[in-house]
């Protein structure tokens, strides 16, 4: 995206330097031509419609081509293209969390290879920060609470500057980082060797069983909890008449607060997991909820792999 922004920038400041040109060259001249002389007596000039309704109409239009052009670039640059590969990205005092879905972390660094589409899923484990990366002239907000997102295409191998953008506390300046982009083969080996024993959305699996998760939400319609196989990204209708998109921050408020949309047919039994996961912890239960929505073969649910609900009847929750 940096050369279109950078197009539009210089663009922004072409359209305005000729303007400041025009304004002072106007100004000089006609102070210098109707300059008071002696033995000249001044005379009221009546206006002129045409001239006004132009020197409203033209700037208007020069200004609307600002407004076309960055909301066209505003859009591109905030919608991911389908094929991204995503990565979490926790922010904290004072550093930078990275989450591969493959299951590397890594702390203020951001390793990709060249060419790849990469979407950003970032949340805030306390305060607002902002991740800035200035050479992709990419810049957005992390807040606690909330997953924002963002996208880049690195286009050359090598290192750039990760910013936090946001004063954060005493380190703010301290937290920055690289992103470091790599020839595809270099990255191979790099992944290989971090690569964990287990990915993102296994640790979200092996979570949604610790934690219980498995025994409402079931595989079949038997559950106390919605089937969750397939729910990412699509209408779910709740109780209250609504109708809101399965998406990151439907998932992340459903375990934090789940009281706050309860899906049409369920009763509000589940507890909150407010506290009781972290945002690493979040990010892997929301990674393996979306994984359950994953193009599977027919004939093989997606659940079929959770652990089997216990039979009992008991309400127990967690
Ligand atoms: Cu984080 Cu400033």
């Amino acid at each position: 995206m940096s050369g279109q922004v950078d197009a539009l920038y210089i663009y922004l400041l072409l359209v305005a330097g000729v303007m400041t040109t025009l304004i002072f060259l106007a100004v000089t001249v006609l102070a210098i031509k109707y300059r008071r002389k002696p033995g000249v007596q001044a005379h009221q000039i009546e206006g002129s419609t045409i001239l006004e309704i132009g020197w409203s109409v033209i700037p208007f239009g020069v200004m609307l081509t600002f407004f076309i052009w960055g909301a066209v670039l505003y859009f591109r640059e905030r919608t991911p293209p389908a094929d991204a590969t995503e990565v979490y990205v926790v922010a904290k005092q004072w550093m930078w969390k990275i989450e591969h879905m493959e299951g590397q972390r890594e702390i203020n660094e951001l390793h990709m290879p060249v060419g790849q589409n990469v979407k950003l899923i970032m949340t805030s484990q306390d305060v607002i920060h902002s991740f800035f990366v200035p050479a992709f002239r990419i810049k957005q907000d992390v807040l606690p609470g909330r997953y924002t997102t963002m996208w880049f295409k690195a286009t050359k191998p090598g290192h750039y500057h990760l910013f936090c953008a946001e004063y954060c506390g005493t380190n703010h300046s301290g937290m920055g980082g690289d992103i470091v982009v790599m020839d595809p083969q270099e990255y191979a080996q790099w992944a290989a060797a971090g690569a964990s024993a287990s990915t993102l959305q296994d640790t979200g699996k092996q979570l949604f069983s610790s934690l219980g998760c498995a025994s409402c939400h079931r595989s079949d319609v038997q559950g106390r909890g919605p089937n969750l196989a397939g729910i990412f990204h699509k209408p779910v209708l709740l109780e209250d008449g609504r109708t809101v998109n399965a998406d990151d921050d439907y998932l992340r408020e459903s375990i934090l607060n789940p009281t706050a949309k309860i899906v049409s047919g369920f009763k509000p039994v589940m507890p909150t997991f407010q506290g009781l996961v972290d945002e690493e912890q979040l990010n892997a239960l929301v990674a393996y909820v979306k994984s359950l929505s994953a193009p599977t073969p027919p004939g093989t649910a997606a659940l079929e792999n959770a652990p089997a609900a216990p039979q009992s009847t008991n309400t127990k929750v967690q």
